[in-house]
């Protein structure tokens, strides 16, 4: 609660306080992350804000008119180093959310005024393979691209934007760039309830408050962010209840999200790609592998409660130091009328006809240094089907409107969240240890979690044509080779 304090000083005498400690050069300079965070001088917001909304530039119905300009900005993170040099979309930290709604037609223009080339990808939704914004497509510095798509009559969910240039995604990610998109379709089940956004992503600083240089030589396993962020805030206070849907991204490189609410339970309606089936029974916490997303509803008495961060091995075959729990939000909840809704179908999902095209993705790793230009020695490189990445090698082949049934395998000791591009897909199988097991319900997913040892079967419908990634997404491990391309043709 000592943290809570320094919520008693404004966010102006603070940096105040900041300068004239710094000119005074009395102030001790935290020398270490755990120092930086025992002087409890993160600055947190007293409540969770709504994020930010991207504007809407037209007026015509059916269509979103946008500008995302991509620069350096400056984020005063705690009271007593300097501000940090981040990169944000529109200078804002996640990106602004982007709100349509199914059937709508895109234009966003990108502006690249960062130092490196860039992109913009729309991780999760259908655009043209050309409108993607993967590692083929760049955008110089300086320069601009427009981005134009047009969304299917019938989508919803919650998805996300983020770079995917060749070089320096992870960096990129990691100083800030990326934010949320929802879709909305106003005929769907819970399309009346109000709704909270919980965008998670995690900040690693070094202790003099800057955000470190991308070091792919510590971090081969994925930045991961002392400093665990809602909507850009530390540890902050929200107020909820249960007739409310929350939406909630894991935009994290490689951090796994194991929520939990102590004292309530947590009631999962939604994936990537929109509401599933039916309701969950109601959990006691839930697991976000990076890139993956969820609707929940929250169950319980009124009270109030911390929202946490439990531990989650991602290397259950290594000896690691078990992580502890965090805190992740202070949580006022209101107990009400639950939806109706919950005990019915929530959503009409057909199943995908058999795929007769088998595409087979093994995730394996291999030791020594095969990196290029990343400096340093990653002990470890990692690789689909035996292969680093290669931009010119298409390494799967597909044809639009035929099923594609994808038998992704783990052959790792570490978990990975496999990512195809150009749409959703049904998981329709899981093998681990022997055991075979379905889902419990039909839902749209881009991205699925997979432990060591795993086979995953998808079925996926590629509808247009032209080249897509499929990649880890552990940013880093996309970057150091995890990542492969399917030709459609
Ligand atoms: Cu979210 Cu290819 O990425
Ligand atoms: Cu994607
Ligand atoms: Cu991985």
């Amino acid at each position: 609660m000592q943290r809570r304090q320094f919520l008693k000083y404004s966010l102006s005498s603070v940096m105040l306080a900041g300068v004239i400690r710094t000119a005074q050069g009395d102030e001790p300079v935290p020398t270490s992350v755990p120092d930086l965070l025992a002087q409890s001088d993160f600055i947190s917001g007293n409540s969770l804000r709504d994020l930010p909304i991207l504007k809407n530039e037209s007026n015509a119905k059916g269509e979103f008119i946008g500008t995302l300009t991509a620069s350096e900005c400056q984020k005063q993170f705690t009271s007593n180093t300097p501000p940090t040099t981040c990169q944000a979309y529109n200078d804002v930290l996640p990106g602004p959310l982007i709100e349509l709604e199914a059937g709508m037609k895109v234009r966003i223009t990108f502006v690249n005024n960062l130092g490196s080339p860039s992109t913009i990808h729309w991780h999760g939704l259908p655009v043209p393979s050309d409108q993607d914004g993967g590692p083929d497509d760049p955008v110089a510095p300086g320069a601009s691209k427009i981005y134009q798509f047009q969304l299917p009559e019938r989508i919803s969910g919650s998805y996300w934007y983020h770079p995917h240039p060749l070089e320096g995604s992870a960096q990129q990610i990691a100083t800030g760039l990326a934010g949320p998109i929802i879709i909305r379709d106003p005929q769907e089940t819970l399309a009346h309830l109000k709704e909270s956004h919980w965008v998670i992503s995690d900040l690693r600083l070094d202790p003099k408050g800057a955000i470190p240089a991308h070091n792919y030589a510590d971090w081969v396993d994925g930045r991961e962010g002392e400093f665990v962020l809602l909507n850009g805030q530390y540890q902050p206070t929200l107020t909820l209840n249960s007739a409310q849907r929350v939406r909630i991204w894991n935009m994290c490189s490689a951090r796994y999200l194991n929520l939990s609410l102590p004292g309530c339970q947590i009631i999962q309606v939604g994936s990537d790609g929109g509401l599933m089936e039916k309701a969950l029974p109601a959990q006691n916490d839930i697991l976000l592998a990076p890139g993956e997303r969820m609707e929940v509803l929250i169950t319980g008495n009124s009270g109030k409660f911390t929202l946490n961060l439990l531990p989650y091995n991602r290397y259950p075959m290594m000896s690691k130091p078990p992580q502890t729990a965090q805190e992740l939000a202070q949580v006022t909840f209101e107990k009400t009328a639950a939806p109706a809704a919950l005990s019915t179908a929530l959503r009409a999902i057909e199943p995908l006809p058999e795929g007769t095209n088998v595409l087979r993705a093994v995730m394996s790793e291999k030791m020594g240094d095969i990196m290029k230009n990343k400096g340093g020695t990653p002990p470890r490189a990692f690789l689909i089907n035996g292969k680093d990445f290669n931009l010119t090698r298409m390494d799967l082949h597909s044809e639009v409107g035929k099923v594609d049934h994808w038998q992704i395998i783990n052959a790792t000791t570490m978990d990975h969240p496999f990512h195809i591009h150009g749409g959703s897909f049904q998981v329709i199988q899981r093998v681990w240890r022997g055991q075979k097991t379905t889902p419990p319900c039909l839902a749209w997913k881009d991205t699925v979690n997979l432990q060591p040892g795993e086979t995953v079967h998808v079925l996926m419908l590629q509808d247009k044509p032209g080249m897509r990634m499929f990649h880890c997404h552990i940013i880093e491990h996309e970057e150091l080779g995890m990542m492969g391309n399917l030709m459609v043709v």
